[in-house]
C-alpha cells in the first residue's frame, strides 16, 4: 500500500529539513514540502509525523543469528532476531557466516542463507567467514562473491576454532583485493590470549572478571597492527569489527596514514557498558562477557570521541545472544567456557539515540551516518542508508519524546536476560517500514515474516 508521511523532520547523514515523503512500489517516489493526499494513489496510508524525525532504516552490519559457537548455539532465529531488529528501527542486517574449519564454505553459505530466506522480516546480507583457505575453499569464495555476498570475515582470535593463520590471512586478503571485496576482521592476537588464559586459570582466577585481563587492550591493538601490515602489503580494503579501545583505534589510524584502506566499527556494548559490569558478583558478570571484552570507562569515552570525530565509521551490535541460565553458566568453573556475546540487536538504535544524541555526545547526522549510511556505503547496499527519491522505502518515523525502559520481560530477542535491564530510553520508533511495508508500530511488530530479502551487492 502506498504511504504518505506528512511533516517529519527528515534527517540524513548530511541533511536536516522538513518535508512530506511519498512511497510507492517499495521506493521513495516523492519528497516535497507539501504533498496533497489527493495527488496520491487511491488507498494511500497517511502517517502524521509532526514533531517526529524521519530517519533512513538503520543497518546493523555485524550480527550473529545462527551461530554454532563455544559448544552451543546462539539463541535467536531469523524469526526472532529480525522482528526484534525491526521493532528497534533496524531494517537491514548483515550476518556473519561462521563455518567450522572443516566445513565446506559453499555449504555453509547455503545453510546460513536457508535460515534467513523466506523467514526474515528485514532485508539482509552476509559476510562470508573464511575459517580455512585452500584451493577448494578459494573456489567456493569466488562463487559466493558471484552470488552477491561481497565481503569476507576473518578471525585473528579464537585459536583452534575459527581463527586463521598468517598464510590464510595473506591469501584471503589477496583474493579480496583481486575480487574487489571488503575483509572484515576480528583483531586480537590469539596466541597471547590463549597463553594468558592458561596462566589465569592455573592461578585459580576463573571468574568472568578475568575475561578482560585475559585479552588486554594491547593484545587487541597488536591484532589491528597485524591486520594493517597484511592489508598494506596486499592492498586489500579492510574493516575492523568491534574495536573496543583507544590503542586499537590508534593502530588503525597508523595503518590508514600508511595508505591502508580501512574502516573502523565500534559496537554498542563498548560504548554504553564498561568492564565493571563483567566484574559484578555472583556470576552475574557472565552476562557481559564478549570479545574483545568490555573495557574501562576511559576507553569507552575514547570510543565516543572517535565516533564523534568520525574516525569510527559505524556502530553495529555484534549481537550474539546466549541465555544466562543454561548457556553463560557453562563457564561457572572457567571464564574461558562462557559463550561470548551480548544480545543487543533490538536496543542499538534506541540506546545510541539515548546515550549519544539525547545525551549530547553525537549529533543527529553522526547518528544516522554511523547507524545506517556508512554501512550502506562500505558494504555496497544499494538503495539503503538514506532518504532520497529512488531509495528503498526503508524508513523510521522516530518519536524523541517517548520514554520507557528496557526489560527481558518485554523484549523480542530470545534471551532470558537483557544486558540493559531497567535502562531508560529517550526515544523509540513509532513506525518502521521495509521497502514500503509497515513492519512495526510503537514497539509492536505488525509486519510479515518472510518479507525480507537478500540485498544484492556488487564488488568495488
Ligand atoms: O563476543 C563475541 N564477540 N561473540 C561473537 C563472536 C565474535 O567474536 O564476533
Ligand atoms: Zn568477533
Ligand atoms: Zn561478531
Amino acid at each position: 500500500m502506498p504511504l504518505l508521511i506528512k511533516n517529519p523532520r527528515i534527517i540524513t547523514a548530511t541533511d536536516d529539513y522538513t518535508a512530506d515523503v511519498y512511497c510507492e512500489s517499495e521506493t521513495i517516489t516523492r519528497i516535497e514540502r507539501n504533498i496533497d493526499p489527493a495527488s496520491c494513489a487511491k488507498g494511500t496510508e497517511l502517517i502524521d509525523a509532526s514533531g517526529k524525525y524521519l530517519f533512513p532504516g538503520f543497518i546493523d552490519p555485524h550480527v550473529h543469528i545462527y551461530l554454532p559457537f563455544m559448544g552451543t548455539f546462539a539463541k535467536d532465529t531469523w524469526e526472532s532476531a529480525s522482528r526484534a531488529a525491526i521493532v528497534g528501527g533496524t531494517t537491514t542486517l548483515i550476518e556473519m557466516i561462521c563455518p567450522g574449519k572443516a566445513d565446506s564454505p559453499i555449504e555453509a553459505f547455503e545453510t546460513w542463507l536457508a535460515k534467513a530466506r523466506g523467514v526474515s522480516a528485514c532485508d539482509f546480507s552476509f559476510h562470508m567467514g573464511v575459517t580455512r583457505f585452500d584451493p577448494q575453499a578459494e573456489r567456493d569464495f569466488r562463487e559466493i562473491v558471484r552470488r552477491g555476498v561481497t565481503s569476507f570475515k576473518v578471525f585473528l582470535a579464537y585459536k583452534g576454532a575459527l581463527g586463521v593463520d598468517d598464510r590464510e590471512l595473506y591469501h584471503t586478503l589477496r583474493l579480496a583485493k583481486e575480487l574487489g571485496v571488503v575483509v572484515t576482521a576480528h583483531c586480537e592476537n590469539e596466541t597471547l590470549v590463549d597463553e594468558r588464559q592458561k596462566e589465569l586459570l592455573a592461578a585459580a582466577k576463573t571468574g568472568p572478571e578475568y575475561h578482560e585481563p585475559s585479552r588486554p587492550p594491547y593484545v587487541e591493538a597488536e591484532g589491528v597492527h597485524h591486520l594493517m601490515t597484511f592489508a598494506r602489503q596486499t592492498g586489500a580494503e579492510v574493516y575492523i569489527v568491534h574495536t573496543s579501545c583507544d590503542a586499537a583505534v590508534r593502530e588503525a589510524q597508523c595503518g590508514i596514514a600508511n595508505g591502508v584502506n580501512a574502516h573502523i566499527e565500534v559496537v554498542l556494548p563498548h560504548l554504553v557498558l564498561d568492564k565493571t559490569y563483567a566484574e559484578r558478583p555472583g556470576f552475574e558478570g557472565a552476562k557481559y562477557v564478549m570479545s574483545p571484552p568490555l573495557r574501562g570507562r576511559a576507553d569507552a569515552d575514547a570510543m565516543w570521541n572517535h565516533l564523534r570525530s568520525r574516525t569510527v565509521s559505524t556502530v553495529a551490535t555484534d549481537h550474539a545472544p546466549f541465555d544466562f541460565e543454561t548457556q553463560k553458566t557453562m563457564g561457572r568453573q572457567a571464564f574461558t567456557k562462557i559463550p561470548n556475546g551480548i544480545p543487543s540487536v533490538e536496543d542499538r538504535v534506541n540506546l545510541l539515540y539515548t546515550h549519544g544524541v539525547a545525551a549530547g555526545r553525537i549529533d543527529l547526522h553522526t547518528f544516522v551516518a554511523a547507524a545506517s549510511t556508512k554501512a550502506a556505503q562500505i558494504f555496497g547496499l544499494k538503495g539503503k542508508g538514506t532518504v532520497a527519491v529512488g531509495a528503498d522505502a526503508d524508513l523510521v518515523v522516530y518519536d524523541p519524546n517517548y520514554r520507557g525502559t528496557i526489560s527481558a520481560k518485554t523484549h523480542l530477542m530470545q534471551t532470558d536476560y537483557s544486558a540493559f535491564e531497567g535502562w531508560e530510553l529517550k526515544g523509540r520508533p513509532s513506525v518502521v517500514t521495509v521497502r514500503g511495508q509497515i513492519m512495526a508500530r510503537d514497539g509492536k511488530f505488525v509486519g510479515k515474516l518472510g518479507h525480507g530479502r537478500l540485498v544484492p551487492r556488487t564488488t568495488r
